[in-house]
């Protein structure tokens, strides 16, 4: 439960951009036009609500009516969600500046659950991308731990053919943040040499099979027993950290894509190239700003040498869905699931989640 409090400036990115998502949804509400005749859709359904921050034992799974989406929003029947530290900071209000915007003393929002994978039920009356019985894939910014949630267009694309709703859902948040860290913030150009430290997680397992696939040479960062699922998936080099340490073993690389935040810039800069760049997706623990002093900290640091570092928040948009979708058609790269959880064991799937060490994605099915 300690670790996912490193994710401050995740947690403060997401929740501006859920409070916009909130916002949206606030907007006037119209009976959605159904583009397709014969959808059956129920009235009320299970979804998890809360009424103050806490662990997960202040979910509720509970009847309710079904949401209405606006004109410019669908509605989806959610197949499966997964899991992603986000959901826990948003759940917990942690770091304690995620409450500026999620909600000071309760959540503004009472959904939980961003990832998603469904069929879309309804449309607003603006929406012309998608129509009624479209398979997609993306996120919903909270409540799609539910049997049914409002999206989003521009946050949904077509569900990858060859895979399962499971195995979409577990995709969106963690696959995007591999993509646009390595391609944009990383700037990764094919031969290049990447390290991957935190390779197992739900992040991790993307970044080496994206790595890979952009043509880089990946090295892996991971405890002893996820050392063969690193190889597995396609890591040329595997670094057990529980017995070697990869800032002392490691030079000129090209890119350190860093899911784990656990080492100051005196060690990771070591790891680099001249040119080299450190991009961090997370950052060291603090209860209120900790993480802030330590980010500004070592960017100050690194301005004084040719070792660049620069910390990422990734974004759902419609384009790169596309382009993982294609990656996923292609086989190119593919969901690592470590366990599928039912509706009612998402209290128990976010507490695995919260000690740190999932190995790869934690999915829920709906
Ligand atoms: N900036 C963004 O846009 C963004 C987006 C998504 C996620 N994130 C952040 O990225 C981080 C990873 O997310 P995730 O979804 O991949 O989490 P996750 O699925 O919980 O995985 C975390 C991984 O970290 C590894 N780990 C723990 N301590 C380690 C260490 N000392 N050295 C190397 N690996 C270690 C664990 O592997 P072992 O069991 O092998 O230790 C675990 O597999 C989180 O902090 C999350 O908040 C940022």
């Amino acid at each position: 439960m300690v670790r996912l409090d490193e994710s401050y400036i995740v947690c403060v990115t997401y929740a501006v951009r859920l409070t916009l998502y909130e916002r949206e949804k606030d907007m006037t509400v119209h009976k959605p036009e159904e583009k397709t005749e014969g959808t059956a859709v129920a009235e009320t359904m299970k979804a998890y609500t809360r009424k103050r921050y806490g662990t997960p034992d202040v979910l509720e799974l509970v009847d309710k009516e079904l949401p209405t989406p606006n004109d410019e929003q669908v509605l989806l029947e959610v197949k499966a969600s997964s899991l992603n530290a986000f959901d826990w900071h948003m759940l917990t209000g942690t770091p304690l500046m995620v409450r500026a915007v999620a909600g000071l003393t309760k959540p503004k929002s009472p959904g939980s659950g961003s990832d998603v994978a469904g069929v879309v039920v309804a449309v607003g009356k603006d929406v012309t991308a998608l129509s009624v019985g479209d398979e997609v894939f993306g996120g919903v910014g909270a409540g799609a731990f539910a049997e049914y949630a409002i999206a989003n267009p521009k946050s949904l694309a077509r569900k990858p053919a060859n895979l399962s709703f499971e195995e979409a859902a577990a995709v969106p948040m963690a696959a995007l943040t591999a993509l646009q860290a390595l391609r944009d913030a990383g700037g990764l150009e094919r031969g290049q040499h990447v390290v991957v430290n935190g390779a197992s997680g739900g992040v991790g397992t993307y970044a080496v099979q994206i790595a890979k696939a952009l043509g880089a040479e990946v090295t892996a960062v991971c405890s002893t027993t996820k050392v063969d699922q690193a190889r597995s998936i396609g890591a040329d080099t595997v670094i057990d950290y529980k017995n070697q340490d990869y800032t002392e073993m490691v030079r000129d690389a090209d890119i350190l894509f860093d899911n784990v935040g656990n080492r100051p810039w005196s060690d990771t800069s070591k790891v680099l190239a001249e040119g080299g760049i450190n991009v961090a997706v997370t950052g060291p623990k603090k209860r209120w700003l900790g993480p802030l002093r330590s980010m500004l900290f070592r960017k100050v640091q690194s301005r004084f040498g040719a070792k660049r570092m620069t910390w990422f928040t990734a974004s759902t948009t419609r384009a790169d869905l596309e382009t993982l979708a294609g990656m996923l058609e292609a086989g190119a790269i593919k969901p690592v699931i470590e366990k599928v959880y039912a509706l009612d064991e998402v209290p128990e799937a976010l507490t695995h989640l919260s000690q740190g060490h999932a190995k790869a994605k934690l999915v829920v099915s709906i």
